[in-house]
């Protein structure tokens, strides 16, 4: 099946056009997906939260340089709070640049990054997007330490189980700490579904599984271009989770799946009729039934003293430049700066799945640590693959790249960038 879509015609309502362009946009990400997996949650086991209380000096910012004696001797006074994961939200604050910054790899030094994702190596022209960094308002987030990083997952399996963007996630995590690793003491081996990372002087893997919907549907692993063709078996589960069975940390995501349309295919029980018994039900509906059947898994499987369970919530998507303002552009492409505006939210971040993640991840015996990426993500308009990216395992040719509406990839983010940062968020939790 091609990639073919006209693009819309200016007379039809604008809800329909934002469903258009989600199915078309969810095609392509089919198409860009190589199967392999990630996915992210955590859980917290904290006896007695730490307080500290930080006055520690910095430097003044590029910024600050020409403010007044005053001004200066109140900013190199930094009152923020030493990160703690139960008083700070990291959701709460900005990005800032800084020119000086430099990432601990890039698309040429990791080995393991995926075509899609190095958008550098692509010929994306400026690198700016990879030096701004989030900076919480009352807390001092720590920078990812790669050494620590090692030291947590020592003598541990740790796994990222979802789908695209938390594959992004995973290779992310293995770029920030594989450096630090002898050559001989790491290897890595790519399956369609599993992938393990394996660090062997640490006895410790980093891995990825695919399930983009978490539990079992008819196109995990051969990807049904049609949305409409697709049917998820909301109640069942166990064909992926067999597989997540005594890993130490698991990191769950899934998400954009479910945006490919306002309804979705879904079938529970079991119906003579096989797939006939399915039903068509509200995305939110559908969702909230299969994170059920994930969360019931994990609350009989998991036992909370070995095993850590986080869950990264929704990677927003930037398809629509109205939503922050650009009213000529062209979903993501082009864009070169964060959005600055506090608290922008946009139409790619479903608010009601984020209520119905945080009800039922509420009810859970287990306990779940949220690594919640999606309002420092939803600034970051600048930093997808965009047009640097590949489509059915090629790079964009010219034509492809002339035409953003089309071809730029405003779901996935170039590595190393945004993903990174929630590594931060999830190392400051481990
Ligand atoms: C600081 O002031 C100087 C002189 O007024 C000016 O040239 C420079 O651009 C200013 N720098 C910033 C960061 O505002
Ligand atoms: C910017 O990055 C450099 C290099 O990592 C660091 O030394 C400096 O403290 C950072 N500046 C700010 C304002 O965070
Ligand atoms: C290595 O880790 C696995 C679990 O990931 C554990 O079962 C095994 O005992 C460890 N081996 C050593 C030598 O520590
Ligand atoms: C976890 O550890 C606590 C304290 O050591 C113990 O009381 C509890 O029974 C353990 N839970 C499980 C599921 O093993
Ligand atoms: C994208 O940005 C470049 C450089 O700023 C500019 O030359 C080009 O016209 C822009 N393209 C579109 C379609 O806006
Ligand atoms: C994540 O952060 C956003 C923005 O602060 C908030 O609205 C949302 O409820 C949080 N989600 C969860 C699951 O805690």
């Amino acid at each position: 099946m091609g990639i073919v879509a006209k693009p819309p015609r200016f007379k039809i309502p604008l809800s329909v056009i934002t469903v258009f362009v989600f199915s078309f946009t969810f095609i392509v990400l089919l198409y860009t997906e190589r199967i392999n997996l990630l996915s992210s949650s955590v859980f917290k086991s904290k006896s007695c939260a730490k307080r500290g209380y930080s006055k520690y000096i910095r430097k003044p910012f590029e910024d600050e340089k020409n403010s007044t004696k005053d001004d200066k001797f109140k900013s190199i006074i930094d009152d923020r709070f030493i990160f703690d994961p139960d008083e700070c939200n990291v959701a709460q604050g900005k990005w800032v640049y800084n020119r000086s910054f430099k990432p601990l790899y890039t698309d040429l030094s990791c080995p393991y990054l995926d075509r899609q994702v190095s958008c550098v190596k692509n010929g994306k022209p400026d690198s700016d997007y990879r030096r701004w960094e989030w900076q919480l308002d009352d807390c001092v987030l720590p920078r990812f330490d790669a050494r620590l990083a090692l030291d947590r997952i020592r003598g541990k399996r740790m796994m990222f189980v979802g789908d695209s963007l938390q594959r992004g996630q995973w290779q992310s995590f293995v770029c920030l700490v594989e450096f630090l690793v002898p050559k001989g003491q790491k290897s890595m081996r790519r399956g369609r579904v599993h992938s393990v990372f394996k660090i062997k002087d640490h006895n410790a893997t980093i891995e990825f599984y695919w399930a983009p919907f978490l539990i079992d549907s008819n196109t995990d692993e051969k990807i049904i271009g049609d949305p409409k063709k697709r049917i998820l078996r909301v109640d069942s589960i166990e064909k992926h989770a067999k597989h997540w069975v005594g890993v130490d940390v698991l990191v769950f995501n899934t998400y954009v799946w479910w945006m490919t349309g306002s309804k979705i295919r879904s079938l529970w029980g079991s119906f003579a009729n096989g797939e006939d018994g399915s039903e068509e039900l509200d995305a939110a509906v559908s969702y909230r039934i299969a994170l059920k059947t994930w969360a019931n898994w994990v609350d009989s499987n998991v036992d909370p003293n070995k095993t850590r369970v986080f869950f990264t919530t929704m990677s927003p998507t930037h398809q629509r430049s109205a939503d922050w303002n650009n009213k000529g552009g062209i979903k993501c492409f082009n864009e070169t700066k964060p959005v600055t505006k506090r608290g922008h939210w946009g139409t790619g971040s479903d608010k009601r799945i984020m209520s119905v993640v945080a009800s039922v991840v509420g009810k859970m015996k287990v306990p779940v640590t949220f690594i919640n990426v999606t309002q420092l993500s939803e600034y970051r308009v600048e930093a997808h693959s965009s047009i640097y990216t590949e489509m059915q395992g090629k790079l964009l040719t010219d034509e492809q790249k002339a035409d953003p509406f089309k071809f730029a990839d405003c779901i996935h983010w170039c590595l190393p960038g945004v993903p990174d940062t929630w590594n931060r968020i999830l190392l400051a939790n481990l």
